[in-house]
């Protein structure tokens, strides 16, 4: 070969590998589904994939000019198989993002794995307080509500509505006891008294022993954090004991939402709290809604909307680093500025990266958990132990 000839050679070659790398960016990304696709929550994880697929195709298929490619994992809402689960999306198959989950015992396992490889994890559900509390990181985004988020309005509410003594009962696991902390921060501080906690093991439904005593205690009022197929159960039972004729149930919206065609009459007339709700009448969330019962035949609940919008958050990290997710402080500074303009109304992402937002007050009407009133304001969690 002359050396002309070897020059022409090695200039080809250079072309060839820029191509492929350039190629290589333009590839698709790999979204990591990290759901329960059985159990309790499987309408939970359901909605959720529903959600995020609707918004990516609204985009083209494509976010940060990458065609999105998904790998699906059923967590079965079970910790003892998360960190496994999750690994085999980092180590395996090579994610480059993680979206999941529902339930909080999960997702603590999936922050901890997601801190320690640098993942980009969102989370389009779980509340657990100490994802964006102790656990905080720079790669760790939720889409959805901190478990002390709805619960402390609920508190809130319930003590203004004069209640004095209640009775809280939950699955007994991070979300549960979460829950029933934010509640009875929240209606403590305005007067009223948490007398006693009741606790059942996840994912139990075995609810007629503690309903006894609760028809025994009369309390002024129960607050209950429980979902999807449990939610469904505890507010029949509640219903069929007679206690829904004396006692107001209270809840986060978890209680009531996906949940109606199920509960039927059992559920009426209750009050909710959480940052979604029907009826808000906004062309935002009218376009959402009319985009995914199209696409799915469905109605959507707050669970669709934490998946949309997890698509959306992903979304706007993705086009300001035009697609190279390695660009981690791009990626997440992007978030931190945006104005999320999700159905439920636009919420930005605190400092610990957290939704800051409205709560609505919600009753129950038919099928609908109509909104009444905003029940507290741009909610911010208070995201102690975060240090970021
Ligand atoms: C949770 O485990 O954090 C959790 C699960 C289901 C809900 C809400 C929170 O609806």
């Amino acid at each position: 070969m002359t050396p002309r000839h070897a020059r022409t050679a090695l200039a080809t070659l250079a072309l060839a590998c820029v191509a492929t790398l350039g190629h290589a960016q333009q590839g698709k990304l790999k979204v990591g589904l990290m759901l329960p696709f059985s159990g309790t929550y499987t309408a939970l994880g359901a909605a959720i994939e529903n959600g995020f697929k609707l918004r990516v195709e609204e985009q083209g298929g494509k976010l940060g000019g990458r065609e999105i490619e998904y790998v699906r994992v059923d967590d079965e809402s079970d910790p003892a198989k998360a960190t496994d689960n999750v690994n085999k999306l980092i180590k395996r198959d090579n994610v480059d993002v993680i979206v999941g989950t529902v339930h909080s015992g999960v997702a603590m396992a999936m922050a901890k794995a997601a801190k320690e490889s640098g993942t980009v994890l969102i989370v389009p559900n779980a509340g657990a307080d100490a994802v964006t509390g102790p656990m905080c990181a720079p790669n760790i985004f939720r889409s959805s509500f901190s478990n002390w988020q709805p619960a402390y309005a609920m508190g809130e509410v319930a003590a203004k509505q004069g209640k004095k003594k209640a009775i809280t009962i939950t699955w007994k696991y991070a979300a549960g006891d979460e829950s029933v902390g934010g509640f009875r921060e929240g209606f403590e501080k305005n007067g009223g008294q948490v007398v006693k906690q009741l606790n059942v093991p996840f994912p139990n439904v075995e609810f007629q022993a503690l309903l006894t005593e609760i028809a025994a205690a009369k309390p002024d009022a129960v607050y209950a954090f429980f979902a999807g197929g449990g939610a469904v159960k505890f507010v029949k039972d509640y219903a069929a004991a007679g206690l829904n004729k004396t006692i107001p149930l209270y809840g986060p919206g978890f209680l009531t939402d996906g949940t109606l065609d199920a509960q039927g009459d059992a559920a009426q007339g209750m009050l909710t709290t959480l940052h979604y709700a029907d009826g808000l009448g906004t062309p935002r969330d009218n376009a959402f809604r009319t985009a995914y019962a199209k696409a799915y035949k469905l109605q959507p609940d707050v669970y669709a909307v934490q998946g949309y919008d997890a698509a959306q958050m992903l979304a706007i990290g993705l086009a300001a680093v035009k697609g190279d997710i390695s660009k981690k402080a791009e990626f997440a500074s992007a978030i931190e500025k945006a104005k999320i303009d999700s159905p439920r109304g636009p919420f930005s992402i605190s400092k610990s990266h957290n939704p800051v937002q409205d709560i609505y007050l919600r009753k129950v009407e038919g099928k609908e958990n109509k909104m009444v009133s905003i029940a507290v304001k741009n909610l911010a969690d208070p995201a102690r132990g975060c240090k970021l």
